[in-house]
């Protein structure tokens, strides 16, 4: 299983308080997913606090204009460095946007009183370092049952946010949906752009989307994102059909920048909590990026929340796919 090695005397030399619980907990927050694996943050620990800031010089100006998808990528790696802080041994201490006049100031996270983590919250760790998108289809014949289905909801709800699970009789409103979105998205220029700069990152630039990730165009149940050309995609797309799938929206009851960050800390405590029960997560953000289908997404929640991302849900391969890279910590965090 991936571990980060937090007593590490090379990390140690690298001139940020990687020593330091919080430090160490910033490092653990590299691991988090995000949008293209763009990483769109930074740390800054100092002074018994880590600030979490939003950096929009990687943010996505035509799939994500609004910065709603960057910001979500933020809190989940909020929701990770908390995990992280727990399992360190101290109570994490929050503020959310403590100051309305540096938005990209997403939240300041400080050590609170020492507490012996539980084996809940090592479990979870364990779970948060072992996670990763895998985009093949679903294996047959194996279903997740609905107890299981119904703890991921109770994650997202801790943190205040909402799943909706779709009955049968929705899924072929998120097929046209995501067909929809797909060619709104390939008609576009800036979005062909966007996806050519993440998916053809310089070699050892620890980020992007790499060709060992990405499954074959096969026919699927809900079109995928096409990434790259087939011959390019270096993942086996295996013997699964996604017919065993189910198909989530999480959603949240506002639509500002404080719902989005939440809704990123209610994923991650999604994602940790479906890797723990082997249930893969596969997100579908190009039904939230464009407005029509936002919108259609919206109309399945009876307009009762704001749509922020779409999930497919299915039972763990028995074979995980490669790891992501992940940028350096001295571009990451600083102090
Ligand atoms: C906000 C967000 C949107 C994403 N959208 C998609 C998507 O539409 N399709 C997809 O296959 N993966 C999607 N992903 C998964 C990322 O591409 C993935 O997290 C990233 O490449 C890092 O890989 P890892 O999750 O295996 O660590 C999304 C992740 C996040 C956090």
């Amino acid at each position: 299983m991936a571990a980060i090695n937090f007593s590490d005397r090379a990390i140690r030399s690298r001139g940020y308080s990687a020593d330091s619980p919080l430090g160490r907990a910033a490092l653990a927050a590299l691991r988090a997913p995000s949008l293209l694996n763009t990483q769109p943050w930074r740390w800054r620990v100092h002074d018994g606090s880590a600030e979490l800031w939003a950096d929009r010089s990687r943010q996505l100006t035509s799939i994500d204009p609004d910065g709603r998808l960057l910001i979500l990528s933020c809190g989940i790696a909020l929701h990770h460095a908390m995990v992280a802080l727990t399992i360190i041994g101290h109570r994490p201490q929050v503020d959310v946007r403590p100051d309305a006049t540096t938005p990209d100031l997403l939240a300041v996270v400080r050590a609170g009183a020492e507490q012996r983590p539980s084996f809940a919250d090592q479990r979870a760790f364990q779970a948060m370092l072992a996670r990763r998108t895998d985009r093949r289809p679903a294996p047959r014949d194996v279903c997740i049952p609905a107890y299981r289905l119904q703890q991921l909801r109770d994650a997202a709800e801790r943190h205040g946010a909402h799943l909706h699970l779709l009955p049968h009789e929705q899924v072929p409103v998120l097929i046209v949906a995501a067909t929809h979105a797909a060619a709104i998205e390939t008609a576009d220029p800036g979005v062909r752009g966007d996806l050519a700069r993440w998916t053809h990152r310089p070699t050892g630039g620890g980020d992007g989307v790499t060709a060992s990730s990405v499954v074959p165009q096969i026919p699927r149940r809900v079109p995928q994102r096409e990434f790259l050309p087939n011959d390019d995609a270096g993942l086996d797309a295996g013997e699964g059909n996604d017919q065993t799938a189910n198909y989530a929206i999480l959603f949240s009851d506002g639509d500002e920048p404080a719902d989005w960050l939440a809704a990123g800390q209610a994923l991650s405590a999604l994602l940790i909590a479906a890797t723990e029960h082997r249930i893969s997560v596969n997100p579908i953000s190009n039904v939230v990026e464009v407005e029509p289908t936002r919108a259609t997404l919206a109309g399945l929640l009876s307009q009762l929340g704001h749509p922020m991302i779409a999930l497919r849900l299915s039972v763990a391969a028995a074979t995980p796919p490669p790891p992501e890279p992940r940028r350096s910590p001295e571009e990451m965090i600083e102090s």
